[in-house]
């Protein structure tokens, strides 16, 4: 029998985000081939849905095919077993990278040192800081003539609202960039433009007024780099592990991903400082990840493409104890006992069959129609796991059913593929109008398409004006009913049976607030994480 503490300290599990075409495909490929799990370069990319497809369903069929794969990449690393899982590039799906982040311990933030910190970025940055996730920054493309590295640190600390402490310094930009100069270890690593090295040679530089600096980059360029030094040790304290473990500090590195330059660094920081799998929040108690009994959740649901075969793939992220492949456990939310025969890990990117796995770890259980994102699995206690909420969404369409053979089909479509969290669903009354709501308008194509493929349903969708979709909640059982009855016209049920108003303009929503001061309105449908609206 393995060693519970043992196995949990040998675990990394973290997801890269970024801002679309920041470098993160390409950072994950290398990441992966140091790990060993990739042989060949260019082997990620196919993970991507380009932008030029954005409504080509053939391909959004084949990447939901190649990304049960990459959904998880599992890879031993001096001797750690990191996990790194995959979130959607496309904006559209950003709420399937909210829910991913949920699964992981920390995250790579890669950002574009050309355009700085981005829209996307911004929001991600916020999912993090929901759930203090410790934070290593990447400053990629440094191979293009970019912004000054002072700039893009003070950007970052205004922006993205967290301290920085550079652990690596870029030697000039661009056409320009000869390398950086590890802060820590005191040395320096030749750029060499296209040079895909797996290991630079790392030159020792002891003391950096040392002749030898100017010999190596050039006496303006080495001139540059003392001073910069000098400044950076000035201004920035020396990083503090836990400060960065509480997320408070964020280390920066330099690079370029597509030069396989700095990656290594990186990686090498990361498995020494990043977290290893902690505590998790329940609606009842703490559990922490040392703990003998089982716990975990899932976080994502993968849809079989053969629509001949329903079954889909839950991810299950394990928080504690261990995962026993064939051991009964209590799928909580059903009050039922499940087992599982062939629960997969994904090691070296190959499905394989596990007979345990550790927190940390996410394997993948064959599903007939159990689960729903978030579910909880224990071994018998009563619990359910806290923090993967539903966000509002931004586009609300309201679904007619066209063909009325067909109904039961496609309400057994809509439910599942708002149980795979696709899309939310709101039902209305009179009349049960079922209004459907996403983050982006390629979900509505994706919905559309696999209605009618898999489930061979055909529905029409009208867009409906709605500003936000709010969950309301308040102890005053009376207020809520008065208000509810008040608005009935603009309440809707939320796939969990919470009441949801459906706000029509900023101004209604600001009117209700005035006129219910005892009602809370929120923006996500958990509410204790987020900020009031
Ligand atoms: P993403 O997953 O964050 O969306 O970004 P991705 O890695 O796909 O990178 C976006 C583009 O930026 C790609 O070019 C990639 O080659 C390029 N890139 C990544 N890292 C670096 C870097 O360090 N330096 C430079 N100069 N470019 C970098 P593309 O032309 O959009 O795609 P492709 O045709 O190369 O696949």
């Amino acid at each position: 029998m393995a060693n519970l503490k043992e196995e949990i300290n040998k675990r990394r599990t973290f997801a890269i985000i970024s801002h679309p075409d920041a470098g993160k495909t390409t950072l994950t490929e290398k990441l992966l081939l140091f790990g060993g799990a990739i042989q060949t370069a260019g082997a990620v990319k196919s993970n991507k849905i380009k932008k030029t497809a954005a409504s080509d369903f053939m391909e959004i069929e084949r990447q939901r095919g190649i990304s049960v794969a990459t959904s998880v990449m599992s890879f031993e690393y001096r001797n750690k077993i990191v996990n790194l899982l995959d979130t959607p590039g496309h904006k559209d799906f950003a709420e399937d990278t909210y829910r991913t982040l949920t699964a992981v311990d920390s995250v790579i933030l890669v950002i574009d040192c050309v355009k700085g910190v981005e829209m996307q970025t911004e929001k991600l940055m916020e999912v993090c800081r929901m759930r203090d996730t410790p934070v290593i920054i990447f400053i990629n493309k440094m191979d293009r003539e970019g912004q000054d590295g002072f700039d893009l640190l003070d950007e970052i600390e205004a922006k993205l609202n967290i301290n920085v402490r550079p652990m690596t310094w870029p030697i000039n930009i661009g056409a320009e960039f000869k390398g950086v100069y590890n802060l820590t270890e005191k040395n320096i690593n030749l750029f060499e433009p296209g040079s895909q090295k797996d290991d630079q040679d790392s030159i020792q530089i002891e003391d950096l007024s040392d002749s030898a600096l100017d010999d190596l980059v050039g006496e303006r360029d080495a001139d540059q780099l003392r001073e910069d030094v000098e400044m950076i040790e000035g201004v920035y304290d020396p990083l503090d592990h836990q400060e960065y473990l509480d997320a408070n500090i964020a280390p920066v590195f330099f690079g370029s991903a597509l030069n396989n330059f700095g990656v290594r660094e990186l990686l090498n920081k990361f498995v020494e400082i990043a977290p290893v799998p902690g505590p998790r929040e329940t609606d009842t108690r703490t559990v922490e990840s040392g703990e003998d009994k089982f716990s975990g959740f899932i976080f994502k649901i993968h849809a079989n493409i053969d629509p001949k075969h329903r079954d889909r793939i839950a991810f299950l992220r394990v928080c504690s104890g261990t995962f026993e492949r064939n051991k009964f456990f209590k799928h909580v939310r059903l009050d039922k006992k499940i087992k599982f025969s062939n629960p997969y890990a994904f090691l070296a990117r190959s499905k394989n069959v596990v007979d345990e796995a550790f927190p940390g770890d996410v394997i993948g259980l064959y599903d007939t129609g159990n689960f729903k994102i978030g579910d909880t699995l224990t071994e018998g206690e009563e619990m359910l796991f806290q923090g993967i909420p539903s966000f509002s969404p931004e586009l609300f369409k309201e679904i007619t059913n066209l063909d009325p053979m067909k109904t039961k089909q496609l309400e057994k479509g809509v439910k599942q593929l708002t149980d795979e969290g696709v899309a939310q669903l709101f039902v209305k009354q009179p009349g049960s109008i079922k209004i459907i709501g996403t983050v982006g308008e390629l979900q509505f194509e994706v919905i559309q398409y696999r209605l009618k493929n898999e489930y061979g349903a055909s529905a029409r969708f009208d867009p409906v004006r709605y500003y936000k979709a709010c969950w309301i909640t308040t102890d005053k059982e009376a207020v809520l009913k008065d208000f509810v009855n008040r608005k009935k016209g603009h309440i809707a049920i939320d796939k969990d049976g919470n009441f949801v108003f459906m706000a029509e303009s900023k101004y209604l929503l600001d009117r209700a607030k005035d006129d219910y001061p005892d009602l809370e309105f929120h923006f996500t449908s958990e509410f204790k994480l987020q900020q009031e609206v």
